[in-house]
C-alpha cells in the first residue's frame, strides 16, 4: 500500500478468545452432559477478527483494546502478532480478565455465551489520540459489548474526521435486546456503516428492512448492508447495489463472515475502489470465512486475495491495485 503514513488502519474495540465447540449431538441441557467431536481455541472478537484478516491481506493494521494479563490475553495478542498487526497499544489490565465466547454449533446454528471481561471497560481516555494521526483509516466495532466506550463514541469518530482519517462503523448486536444508540449523531462522523438487517431494523425500530434502510441510508456516506446468503446492498450517493453471495458448498462456520466481509471491503476502499468492487470483495472475503472454522483460519495461509479469488470461486474480480 503506498502511503507515508505508518498503518493503514487503527482499530479500536473488543478483543476475546472463541472457544469453538462443533458436532454436538445436541444442544446442552441443565443436569446433563455431552460430547463435542471436535473444539477450536481461536481469536474472537469483530475487532480482532477484521484486524487479523486486514493484515493478511496486506494491510498496515494496529489494534487498540483492552485485556488481561492472563493465558487468554497472551492468545489474542500471539494471535493478532502472528497475523502482523501492531499490538503495542493494546492495554493489559492485571486486575481483569480478558474476555471469551463459548460457541455451540449444533445443527447449522450456534448459541453463544459470552464473558466481556476486560473489554467493558476500555473508555475513551484509554487512547492515545494523538496516534490516531498514524493512521489513514479508523474503525471501531462492537457497541454494546464496550459500554465503556459509549459516551466517547462521537468524539473518537469526529477526532479521527478532524485529523483526516476516513472512519467506518460496524455496530454488531445488542445480547440485552435494548438498541439504545444515539445513531443520529454518531453517523455524522462515519463514512461506512457496516450493520446487518436485524441490526439496522432494531435501532430505527422498524420491522421492515426498507424502511430501516430509508431511515439510515441518508445519514452516512456509504451504508453497507450485510444480508448473509443472500449476500449485500449498498447504498451511496443515492445509489444501490445489491450484489449476490458467492457460492460456498461446505460452509463450516459463519463465524466472523461479517468482519470478514468488513476486511474485504476496507482492503478495496483503502485502495479507493469504487464502491461495487469494495462490495464484491466484501462479498467474497464473508464467503471464504465460512469455508474455516472461526473467523480468521481460512486466511491464514492465503498469499494474495485476488488470487485465492480467482482459485477458489473462478471470479476475475476487476480491483484496483
Ligand atoms: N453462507 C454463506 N455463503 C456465502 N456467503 C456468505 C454466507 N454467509 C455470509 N456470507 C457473506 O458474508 C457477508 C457477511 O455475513 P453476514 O451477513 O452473516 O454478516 P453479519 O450478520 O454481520 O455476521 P457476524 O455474525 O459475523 O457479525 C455476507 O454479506 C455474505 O456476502
Ligand atoms: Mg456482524
Amino acid at each position: 500500500m503506498s502511503t507515508e503514513k505508518k498503518y493503514d488502519v487503527i482499530i479500536v474495540g473488543e478483543l476475546n478468545v472463541d472457544l469453538i465447540l462443533n458436532q454436538l449431538p445436541e444442544m446442552p441441557v441443565p443436569g446433563r452432559e455431552i460430547f463435542a467431536g471436535q473444539m477450536t481455541l481461536t481469536l474472537g472478537s469483530s475487532a480482532a477478527i477484521l484486524a487479523s484478516n486486514l493484515s493478511s491481506f496486506g494491510m498496515k493494521v494496529a489494534m487498540i483494546g483492552k485485556i488481561g494479563t492472563d493465558l487468554f490475553g497472551d492468545v489474542v495478542i500471539a494471535h493478532l502478532e502472528r497475523a502482523g498487526v501492531h499490538t503495542g497499544m493494546i492495554i493489559r489490565d492485571a486486575l481483569l480478565n480478558t474476555g471469551a465466547s463459548i460457541g455451540l454449533q449444533f445443527n447449522g446454528d450456534r448459541g453463544m455465551v459470552t464473558y466481556a471481561g476486560a473489554m467493558k471497560h476500555l473508555s475513551l481516555n484509554d487512547i492515545p489520540l494523538n496516534s490516531l494521526q498514524l493512521a489513514r483509516h479508523l474503525h471501531f466495532s462492537s457497541y454494546f459489548f464496550q459500554p465503556g466506550m459509549q459516551p466517547g463514541l462521537k468524539s473518537l469518530f469526529s477526532t479521527a474526521k478532524k485529523l483526516g482519517l476516513s472512519t467506518s462503523f460496524d455496530m454488531q448486536t445488542d445480547p440485552e435486546h435494548r438498541w439504545e444508540i444515539d445513531y443520529h449523531n454518531i453517523l455524522r462522523h462515519v463514512d461506512i456503516f457496516f450493520p446487518n438487517e436485524n441490526e439496522i431494523q432494531q435501532i430505527t425500530r422498524k420491522k421492515d428492512t426498507e424502511e430501516a434502510i430509508t431511515a439510515i441510508s441518508h445519514l452516512v456516506p456509504i451504508l453497507a448492508l450485510k444480508l448473509g446468503e443472500k449476500g449485500s446492498l449498498t447504498v451511496h450517493g443515492g445509489r444501490r447495489i445489491m450484489r449476490p453471495a458467492f457460492q460456498v458448498t461446505e460452509v463450516v462456520d459463519a463465524i466472523g463472515a461479517g468482519d470478514s466481509f468488513n476486511a474485504g471491503f476496507l482492503y478495496q476502499y483503502l485502495k479507493n475502489a469504487p464502491v461495487n468492487i469494495c462490495q464484491d470483495y466484501g462479498n467474497m472475503a464473508g464467503a471464504i470465512s465460512t469455508t474455516a472454522c472461526g473467523g480468521t483460519a481460512a486466511f491464514q495461509e492465503l498469499k494474495s486475495l485476488d488470487q485465492y479469488a480467482k482459485e477458489k470461486f473462478g471470479y476475475p474480480v476487476a480491483c484496483v491495485t
